[in-house]
């Protein structure tokens, strides 16, 4: 936010350390250029919002709760409902070949970014140190600055297969630090880690005494044949973790803001009491419709897998055809590109939208390691895609 000297409220400093949200960003430009261009379509990849719509048994399943259960009008329960907690669980044991418990290490979410930010507010004092990969989602440094925490970037580097190398972490970092954040499947990157990574971060976790955020928002897309692990399933991990799920990709419903926290019973009674006074929980409808989506997990994350291989195979080809460099592209809804030659993530990302009407993600919104990419997300239908492919092809 802009400082305005004629201003007269008094707003807090956080309010002007935080940068504009990179989204937010990326749509005022994209409506600049559509008010110049208004013969043009603009196509967008830039934000990871599955063009699909939700399963029509899942919306069956909110309206049946909103007309036949005739309280779902009330305060949500702040930890969310028993059922759904328990049908989590069930999921989650199942997939991950674990036995938690549902009450005692399971909350539900609006969401994973309020889980973050509130698991953040649960755990950071000022002056506390926080370890954020690099690239990042944006969430884990606004969290850092709103709780006035010191951030060490741990960067994703190609050379180390874009995994947090924790032998180049000075021990002094390590040592202050309080809570650290992993994201595998990672966005932006789309790296799948294995279950030796998450081995390793527990090993540096527990010897440092540090709190593991890990973020599975994308646990379900993936596209070899190894299912992303949960750090869950690490002997000691419960000692010293939680763990981020999300409705939102795998069954197309960003904007239900559903999702669980699951792990240390302390962590989640102390993200419940944030969330208890802040929040209120998730419209019970909603939660009941999350039941459905879990009774069709395997089914529905399936599909979505199918759909977003076949545009990332169909994407992959074309852009290596046309002489890009790519990750590999391992899981996620992403991929992350190298800008061409001359330019910088700003500058190429600018340059596709005012010039060839196409949005994408420029990586520096994810950090200073992203300068040199942009993001492409695939949850755009099939036919824009290939458009905005080869529009980007052109340039
Ligand atoms: C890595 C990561 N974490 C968390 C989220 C938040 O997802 P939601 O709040 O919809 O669950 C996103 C959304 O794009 C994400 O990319």
């Amino acid at each position: 936010m802009e400082r305005n000297a004629n201003d007269k409220f008094k707003l807090s400093e956080r309010v002007f350390k935080v940068p504009p949200y990179p989204f937010a960003v990326i749509d005022k430009a994209r409506e600049k250029v559509k008010a110049e261009h208004p013969d043009w379509k603009v196509i967008s990849l830039g934000i990871g919002d599955p063009d699909r719509p939700t399963d029509p048994r899942i919306r069956a399943a909110l309206t049946d709760a909103v007309e036949n259960e005739f309280t779902t009008h009330k305060y949500p329960k702040y930890e969310g409902h028993p059922d759904l907690r328990k049908a989590c669980a069930k999921w989650f044991n199942k997939r991950f070949e674990l036995n938690i418990d549902p009450f005692e290490n399971l909350i539900i979410t609006n969401g994973s970014k309020e889980a973050l930010m509130h698991t953040i507010w649960a755990v950071i004092d000022p002056g506390d140190t926080i370890l954020v990969p690099d690239p990042f989602y944006p969430v884990y440094k606004m969290g850092s600055i709103f709780t006035d925490a010191d951030i060490v970037y741990l960067p994703l580097k190609h050379e180390n297969d874009f995994l947090i190398d924790y032998d180049s972490i000075p021990d002094d970092a390590a040592d202050k630090a309080k809570m650290m954040f992993i994201c595998y499947p990672n966005n932006p990157t789309s790296k799948l880690a294995d279950i030796d990574f998450f081995k390793r971060t527990v090993k540096f976790a527990r010897k440092h005494n540090i709190i593991v955020v890990s973020d599975n928002a994308y646990s379900e897309i993936y596209y070899g044949d190894e299912k992303p692990p949960s750090i869950l399933e690490v002997d000691g991990a419960m000692d010293i973790a939680i763990e981020l799920h999300s409705f939102s990709k795998t069954y197309n419903m960003t904007g239900w803001r559903l999702g669980f926290a699951i792990g240390n019973p302390r962590l989640i009674e102390a993200l419940e009491i944030i969330k208890s006074n802040t929040d209120s929980g998730v419209f019970t409808a909603v939660q009941k419709a999350g039941i459905k989506a879990l009774e069709l997990a395997d089914e529905i994350g399936g599909e979505t897998r199918k759909i977003y291989k076949t545009r990332r195979d169909k994407s992959i080809a074309k852009l290596k055809k046309a002489g890009f460099y790519l990750t590999p592209c391992e899981a996620t809804l992403y991929l992350w590109v190298k800008v061409p030659e001359g330019y910088n993530a700003t500058t190429f990302a600018a340059k596709l939208l005012e010039e060839k009407g196409v949005v994408v993600g420029p990586g520096s919104a994810w950090g200073k390691e992203g300068e040199n990419f942009f993001r492409i997300c695939l949850s755009t239908p099939d036919d824009d895609l290939d458009e905005a492919l080869d529009r980007i092809i052109e340039t």
